[in-house]
C-alpha cells in the first residue's frame, strides 16, 4: 500500500477460504473490490478464523486459503496497492475479538438471521464460534478504523451489529472506533442459481449446474449456462416472474457493461437459446483470464507466502494500536515488553 494516502477513506472486506469462489463471488464482490482499490486504502483478508465455525478438514483448508489468495491475485487484486493477509496471521482478531464479545449482548446474536440459518443446516455442531461469528466479523473491520465495509445483503446485519457494538463501546470510553459505513457498489450484482434462480448462487449448492466456479473450463461455463433454468415466455426483458432470465440479464450486464434497454434491444426477435449461449461466452471469456493467472499463481506458493507475509505485518501494524487503546481503556496493565 502506498505511503502518503492519509486522506484516503479505508475499505475492509473479508472472503472465506471454503471451497473455490463462484461467479457470485466475483461479480457480488471480487471485482468491486478490484475497483475500489483505486480510490480507496483497501484491506483484504481470507477469513479463516471465520470459516472453522464449519467443520474443515485441515489439509483442505490450507490448501482452500492459499487457492484463495491466488484467486484474488489472478482476479486483480493488487499488492502494491491493497493489503491482503490471513486472518489467522494477525492474532489482534481473536483478541479483539474476546474483549467486544463481553460487550455484545447474547440476545443480539440470537437474532442474526445467518445464524438461525447456519444452525439449522449444521444440526449436529451449533458451536459457540457460530454464535459469536459476527463479534469476530466485528473485530475484523473496528481493528482497522474502517470507513467503509462492501457488504452483500446477507451481511448487512452483521454490519449494523458491528456498528451498534462500536457505538455502545464509544459510549462507554468514548471516540475509541471509528464507526463503519456499508458500502453499497454502484453495480451490485446478487447473482442467482443458474439450476434454481429463487436461490443465491452458492457453492454448497448439490447441483453443480447451479453455479459457475471461477475455474470451471469454457465448455463447462457454455454448458451450464445453457441449461439454466428460465421461464416460458420467449422474450429476453426484464420483467417481474422471470427470475430466471432477470439472472442472466444481471450477470450479462455486469460482466459485459451494457444496460438492460441495451441487452432487450440486442436480442429483440431472438429466442433464449441465443441468449443464453451470448452470456455463457461472455463469462467464459471473462474468466479465462483469471483461470489461466491462477493456474500461474496457485503453483507459486512462495510468492503467495511472501504477499501475505507483507500483508499481515502491515495489517498487524495497523490494528495494533487500536488494540493497545482498548486494553488501556477497559482497564488492561501495559504488558512491559
Ligand atoms: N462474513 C463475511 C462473509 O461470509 C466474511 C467476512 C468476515 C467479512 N469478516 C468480514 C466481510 C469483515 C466484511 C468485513 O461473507
Amino acid at each position: 500500500m502506498e505511503q502518503n494516502t492519509e486522506r484516503k477513506k479505508v475499505i475492509f472486506s473479508g472472503i472465506q477460504p471454503t471451497g473455490v469462489f463462484t461467479l457470485g463471488n466475483y461479480l457480488g464482490a471480487i471485482k468491486n473490490w478490484k475497483e475500489l482499490q483505486e480510490d480507496y486504502n483497501c484491506i483484504f483478508s481470507v477469513v479463516d478464523l471465520h470459516a472453522i465455525t464449519v467443520r474443515q478438514d485441515p489439509a483442505a483448508l490450507r490448501k482452500q486459503t492459499l487457492d484463495s489468495v491466488a484467486l484474488l491475485l489472478a482476479s486483480g487484486i493488487d499488492p502494491q496497492k491493497s493489503v491482503l493477509f490471513m486472518q489467522s496471521h494477525n492474532s489482534a482478531h481473536a483478541e479483539l475479538s474476546w474483549v467486544l464479545s463481553c460487550y455484545t449482548q447474547f440476545g443480539e446474536l440470537s437474532r442474526m438471521t445467518q445464524f438461525k440459518d447456519k444452525s439449522q443446516r449444521h444440526a449436529d455442531n451449533i458451536n459457540a464460534g457460530l454464535f459469536t461469528y459476527p463479534v469476530l466479523m466485528a473485530a475484523d473491520i473496528l481493528l482497522y478504523k474502517t470507513d467503509l465495509v462492501p457488504v452483500g445483503v446477507d451481511q448487512k446485519q452483521h454490519l449494523e451489529l458491528a456498528r451498534n457494538i462500536a457505538e455502545r463501546f464509544n459510549g462507554v470510553y468514548g471516540n475509541v472506533f471509528t464507526v463503519p459505513e456499508p458500502y453499497i457498489p454502484k453495480i451490485s450484482a446478487k447473482v442467482m442459481s443458474l439450476a434454481d434462480p429463487e436461490k443465491k448462487m452458492s457453492k454448497s449448492d448439490e447441483n453443480i449446474n447451479g453455479f459457475i466456479s471461477l475455474l470451471d473450463d469454457r465448455d463447462t461455463i457454455i454448458r451450464k449456462f445453457k441449461r439454466a433454468v428460465t421461464d416460458s415466455d420467449t422474450c429476453v426483458r426484464y420483467a417481474e416472474g422471470k427470475s430466471g432470465i432477470n439472472n442472466l440479464m444481471s450477470i450479462y450486464s455486469s460482466v459485459s457493461g451494457k444496460d438492460f434497454a441495451a441487452i432487450e434491444k440486442e436480442f429483440e426477435g431472438k429466442g433464449y437459446g441465443d441468449f443464453k449461449l451470448c452470456v455463457g461466452e461472455c463469462v467464459a471469456d471473462a474468466l479465462a483470464p483469471i483461470r489461466e493467472e491462477f493456474a500461474k499463481l496457485s503453483k507459486d506458493k512462495a510468492y503467495l507466502m511472501s504477499v501475505c507475509s507483507e500483508g499481515a505485518q502491515f495489517a498487524r501494524r495497523l490494528s495494533r494500536r487500536t488494540l493497545e487503546k482498548v486494553y488501556h481503556k477497559v482497564g488492561f496493565v501495559k504488558a512491559e515488553n
